[in-house]
């Protein structure tokens, strides 16, 4: 059955596991913009601000920023119009402090949080993080491995040279699946002991289209509206 509340869909996982290549595809059966608080220090970071400035480094080493930086930006980023009907959380949170903080908005604005655990081997996404390249204009996410684009180093939609993020060295996602193993996956016990609920997706063997249709049926089962309707018999969406 529906449930009305609009959803805070927290997509979790490690670097690596498809947040970002999942929430492109969940607008197939979600009606909720996707609020990556990566590609907004990306984005402050183009932009040279304050924001940026005090994130950059930070980034470079796969560290994670301060809690109190990424809980503000979250923050101002549900006041917005488009986020009143639901929000497709990516990166987000990623410390104790953060899950709190997105608990109390969430009673507070009437969302109803629901994660999404995208569970890989770490061998796997060290693999694939190695291989990734983005398109820097529309965003879309490419694999040399398993989904090159059809002209090396060019974007198929737009043209667009492709890059390579700076935090894909080795090195540097080893830091990263340091950070998310102690910061960020012991808040997968606080979400179950406050009730929230959860959906467990293996991310590390199927292709994304089967994984996003695994997460839409999750979705459905737990009464969110737009993939209620998407996962249905006779939807145009499957
Ligand atoms: P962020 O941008 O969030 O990066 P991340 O968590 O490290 O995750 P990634 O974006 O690397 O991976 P992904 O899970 O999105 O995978 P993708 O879909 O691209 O954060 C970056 C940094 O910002 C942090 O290190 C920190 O410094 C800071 N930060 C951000 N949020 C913060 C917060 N809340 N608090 C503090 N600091 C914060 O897929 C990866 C590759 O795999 C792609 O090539 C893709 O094509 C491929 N792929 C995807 N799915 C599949 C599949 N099923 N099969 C085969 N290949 C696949
Ligand atoms: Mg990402």
């Amino acid at each position: 059955m529906e449930n009305t509340l609009a959803p805070a869909i927290i997509l979790f996982g490690s670097p690596g596991s498809g947040k970002g290549t999942q929430a492109k595809l969940l607008r197939r059966c979600l009606n909720a913009p996707h609020i990556s608080t990566g590609d907004m220090l990306r984005a402050h970071i183009s932009a040279g601000d304050e924001v940026g400035r005090q994130s950059q480094q930070l980034l470079r080493a796969g560290k994670l920023v301060s809690d109190e930086l990424v809980n503000e930006l979250v923050r101002e980023r549900l006041l917005e119009p488009d986020a009143r009907s639901g929000i497709l959380l990516d990166g987000y949170p990623r410390t104790l402090n953060q899950a709190q903080a997105l608990l109390r908005l969430t009673v507070e604005d009437g969302f109803r949080p629901i994660v999404v655990h995208l569970g890989v081997d770490y061998a796997k996404t060290v693999a694939r993080l190695s291989g990734r390249r983005q398109c820097p204009v529309c965003g879309t996410l490419y694999s040399l491995k398993t989904n090159p684009p059809k002209v090396q180093d060019v974007c198929d939609l737009d043209g667009t040279a492709l890059i390579t993020r700076e935090d894909d060295r080795e090195a540097v996602i080893r830091e990263r699946l340091r950070e998310y193993d102690s910061l960020t996956l012991p808040i997968l016990k606080f979400f179950r002991e406050a009730g929230v609920p959860m959906i467990e997706v293996n991310a590390g063997e199927e292709s994304p289209e089967q994984i996003r249709q695994r997460i839409c049926q999750g979705l459905a089962e737990l009464g969110v509206a737009g993939a209620i309707e998407a996962v249905s018999p006779g939807s145009a969406v499957r």
